[in-house]
């Protein structure tokens, strides 16, 4: 079984062919990280007109490196939300078209549910699972139960983790994609113990019942530490030492609010026919600090850990099309009629939370 994946979301342009087997036979992600620089940000207008203009092209050059024609896939996988609704509609137009046209199953993926199913791909760890998904829309911990069954234990309230690494970035004079660049400049921090004391950073929601999280007063307090800094642009030791702190804080966080979930996770898969398993997923998971601090909880409480690699962890189309894969399987196809979602919560039961920026 070979299906074609198409990923235009967010800001990269992704196409990719995968196999049942889990062989990725093609995998082309454009990211368009040009466009936006100047602007610091991505800007929802430039990225469709971005799809636009490559995505025919990636879509031919995944189709040629995996040696295929259309007529030889089992379906076509397109991303139809969440995301930016311009883009979003680009690549799921595209992906009925070539449906429609090569009289193939549609499978209409939910983005999010694409990053959750990633281990599959790379590891066949099977469900049901504890998910952080951690991205530049979204930060949440889930229960993967089954293909299209996930109950949503946690979200963030205000800020997702990815928007909080690239605004926090921002303040720190780094360039745009802020996420990375913020990890290399930690990694210049001269003296780690000085860095924490130096610039002390809140934890919010830390020791609180429950697993959801709360970035935004994170943030404020990244732009009131350099407000308070003497006069002039930031030194480079100043920004690696901020930035160093902000890591660890971070790491804090998401030790505190993901240990609450396993223990929920314990507690209600007890009998489970694999070892638990914690697997973390969405840009975010690139990260090196996060997924060692992630490592260290599971092997202290006996679990198995799954950090997909970093290609895989940031959009592409190898997601969608394994979704598409999984859902296929279960005869789970789509509707040409189906619209785009700009939402689209994985978790239709889960319980309403406070915060304004409660996106899904
Ligand atoms: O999953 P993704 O590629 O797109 C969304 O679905 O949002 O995630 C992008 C996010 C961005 O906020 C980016 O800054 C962040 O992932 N990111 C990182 C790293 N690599 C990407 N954040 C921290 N450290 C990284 N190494
Ligand atoms: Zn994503």
């Amino acid at each position: 079984m070979k299906v074609l994946g198409i990923e235009t979301s967010c800001d990269e342009t992704a196409a990719a062919v995968v196999s049942d087997d889990g062989t990725i036979l093609s995998n082309l992600v454009l990211s368009q990280l040009e466009e936006h620089k100047a602007f610091g940000g991505v800007v929802p207008e430039i990225a469709s007109r971005a799809h636009l203009d490559h995505l025919d092209r990636l879509i031919k050059g995944a189709m040629e490196e995996a040696n295929l024609n259309f007529n030889e896939l089992d379906g076509v996988a397109a991303t139809c939300g969440p995301g930016l609704i311009g883009g979003v509609m680009i690549g799921m137009m595209a992906g009925k078209t070539i449906a429609a046209t090569h009289n193939l199953p549609f499978l209409a993926i939910n983005h999010l549910e694409a990053h959750a199913l990633t281990p599959r791909l790379t590891n066949q760890v099977s469900f049901p699972y504890l998910t952080l998904l951690v991205s530049g829309g979204h930060t949440q911990l889930l229960v993967a139960e089954d293909v299209g069954v996930y109950r949503r234990w946690g979200t963030t309230i205000d800020d997702a983790l990815g928007e909080c690494f690239d605004k926090s970035a921002k303040l720190m004079g780094l360039p745009y994609p802020g996420g990375p660049n913020l990890e290399k400049m930690a990694q210049d921090c001269k003296n780690p113990n000085e860095a924490i004391k130096r610039f002390p950073l809140p934890t919010p929601l830390k020791g609180r019942k429950g697993c959801d999280f709360s970035f935004s007063g994170l943030k404020t307090a990244v732009r009131n530490t350099i407000e308070k800094l003497p006069e002039g642009d930031l030194k480079p030791d100043d920004i690696a030492d901020l930035a160093y702190s902000f890591q660890i804080t971070i790491g804090n966080i998401l030790k505190d609010r993901t240990q609450n979930a396993i223990s929920q996770f314990l507690e209600t898969y007890p009998h489970s026919a694999n070892k638990p398993t914690l697997i973390v997923c969405g840009g975010v998971a690139a990260n090196k600090h996060v997924c060692n601090v992630l490592r260290g909880l599971t092997s202290e409480r006996n679990m198995d850990f799954i950090a997909p690699p970093v290609n895989l962890c940031s959009d592409n189309g190898a997601m969608i099309a394994w979704a598409g894969i999984e859902r296929l399987k279960q005869n789970m196809t789509d509707p040409l009629t189906i619209a785009a979602r700009p939402r689209w919560p994985l978790d239709p039961d889960a319980e309403k939370r406070p915060g304004g920026g409660v996106k899904a």
